[in-house]
Order: structure tokens, then sequence, then C-alpha cells
């Protein structure tokens, strides 16, 4: 590291324009649709993407309903020619100043379970979710983000990338693969921060505790033991609560708002997350 001469001014920055146009990948639903729905509300021109076009559109649909407009495109985020793909179609649409990526999916998986059926071997965590876990949360976050950053740097006007982590990324009992691939997410955050500053591109990550959205309704529905055990883990959160979409979304438009954010992790969790749920 280089000191500076004394009396020496730090470099210029550029400032950050009025952000205009954002996406939301992995927003067709969920926390992602929450944060696109409140986006397009504050008036922002507000692009959707995900895999499965029946629920792209039917959420562009929804926002018609509510006078908001939505536009839709597919993308794997596990694909680099298919994210490099959708940022070459938002430049052209007049560019990309707000990228969150809310794709991602939680894997519950202990490292090692006792044996079953009077066989003496310990079952393991398979290695392919492992692999599967790492690709959409942490890899798929690294491609993202490298093609926001390309786009908003190519454009000179700055910009917030904002990927959606989870508050297990401090570690997670029976939940290792995907709390390790969220703690990358967390450190991608700080080293783009570090490297992106200068061409006035932020970059803030989100890390929501359980968020009390549709499929945890249906699952909880569906299963009761896992009902069960929802209601043991929200007597464990401070606030006695899980957390609602909008109170996500809200987080995310705070991280775009407050232009002196960056490189951190801003947690809406209740208070904490339990160790263990017994
Ligand atoms: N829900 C929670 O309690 C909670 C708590 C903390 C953190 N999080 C994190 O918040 C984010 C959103 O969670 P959520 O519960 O809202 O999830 P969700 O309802 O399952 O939505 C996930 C979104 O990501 C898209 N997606 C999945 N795989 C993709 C891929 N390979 N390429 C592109 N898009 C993909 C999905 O659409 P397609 O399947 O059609 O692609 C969908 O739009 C995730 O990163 C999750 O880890 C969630």
């Amino acid at each position: 590291m280089t000191t500076p001469a004394p009396g020496a001014r730090p470099p210029e920055r550029r400032p950050e324009r009025e952000p205009r146009r954002a996406v939301v990948v992995g927003g067709s639903r969920g926390i992602g649709a929450a944060v696109a729905l409140r986006f397009a509300a504050e008036g922002l021109d507000t692009a959707v993407a995900a895999r499965d076009p029946e629920q792209l559109n039917g959420l562009r649909d929804h926002a018609r309903e509510l006078g908001l407009g939505l536009t839709v495109h597919q993308v794997d985020v596990r694909s680099a020619e298919s994210v490099d793909g959708l940022f070459a179609a938002l430049t052209e649409g007049g560019g990309v100043d707000v990228c969150v990526n809310a794709a991602g999916r939680n894997l519950s998986r202990r490292l090692i379970s006792p044996p079953r059926d009077g066989s003496r071997t310990w079952r393991t965590h398979g290695e392919q979710d492992w692999r599967d876990v790492v690709d959409l949360c942490l890899t798929g976050t690294f491609l993202v983000g490298r093609a926001a950053a390309a786009a908003m740097a190519a454009a000179g006007r700055g910009g917030v990338i904002v990927p959606v982590v989870s508050c297990t990324w401090r570690g997670s009992w029976g939940q290792s693969a995907y709390a390790a691939a969220k703690a990358g997410v967390v450190s991608l955050t700080r080293s783009w921060a570090l490297e992106l500053g200068e061409y006035g591109i932020r970059v803030v990550a989100i890390a929501p505790g359980v968020v009390d959205g549709a499929a945890l309704r249906e699952k909880c529905a569906a299963v009761p033991a896992h009902a069960a055990f929802m209601d043991r883990l929200r007597a464990q959160v401070p606030l006695g609560r899980f957390a609602d979409e909008s109170e996500v979304a809200e987080t995310a438009l705070h991280a775009v708002r407050n232009t002196y954010l960056t490189g951190t992790v801003l947690d809406v969790d209740g208070g904490g997350f339990p160790g263990r749920v017994r």
C-alpha cells in the first residue's frame, strides 16, 4: 500500500446520478418480485429476469393490474452466456443503474447424519448438492455482478449492485453449503466495493432472516412437521415473527437511496437467528 503525500487530495470520485433503470435478477416471485414492484412503484424503469417465462409474464400482468410497468427477460444465472446476453439486452434498452440479484435457493443438509436401519455407515452431505448451491448462489452472483459492473462502468453513470444474501452467512446449523455460498457473496460485496468505488459503483448486500412469503406458507400448509419447526424457529427470533417481503424490499430501496453505503451487509433479520432450533 502506498502512503499519500501529506496534504494530497483524495482522487476525484464521480458523483452518483439519480438511478433511473433497475434490473431484479431472480425477480419473478418472492423477495425479488416484491423488490421489483416496489422499485416500479417508486418510478424506476424496472426489468425482471428469471428462468420461467410463465412466472415472468404472470408478474408483468400483475404489475399492469397495479398500474405499473415491468419488462421481463429470461436468464439462467448459472450460465455466463445467458447472463451476458441479459446485460447486452439491458444496455441496448438504455442501460442499468441498479442491479438486485435475488436468484438463490436454500438447502437444508447436515454435513453428517447418523446411520439408519442398522447400518454402521454415517450418511454425508452430497457433493452434487454442494455444487448445485454454490453454482446458483455464489457463481451466479459472480456472473451477474461481473456483467452488471462492466455495463455500469462502460456507461459511466455509476450504479448500485445489491446481492440478496441471508442471515445464515455467519454460519447456520444444517445449511453449510448455503451458508458458505452466502458468506462468499458477502466477501464479493466487500471486494467489489473496494474495486468499483472509483467508478461510482456501490455494492450493498442485504441479509434477510426467514421471510414469511407464499412459498413458506404453502410448504407449512402441506407439511405439518415443517410448520411445527417454523413455529419453534419463529419463537426464537427476538421480534417473534418472520419478515414481510415488503420489509426486505424497503431495505433494497434504502441500499439504492443511501449514496454513502457500500461494501456492507444490511441485516433484515428481526434481531437474529438461533444457532440451532430445538
Ligand atoms: N425466503 C427467505 O426466507 C429468504 C431468507 C433469506 C434469504 N433469502 C434469499 O433471498 C433470495 C430470494 O429468495 P426467495 O425466497 O424469494 O426465493 P424464490 O421465491 O424461490 O424466488 C427465487 C427467484 O430466483 C429465480 N431463480 C432461481 N434459480 C434461477 C436461476 N438459475 N437463474 C435465474 N433465476 C433463478 C426464480 O425464478 P425461476 O425459478 O423461474 O428461475 C425466482 O424468481 C434468495 O437468494 C434466497 O437465498 C430468502
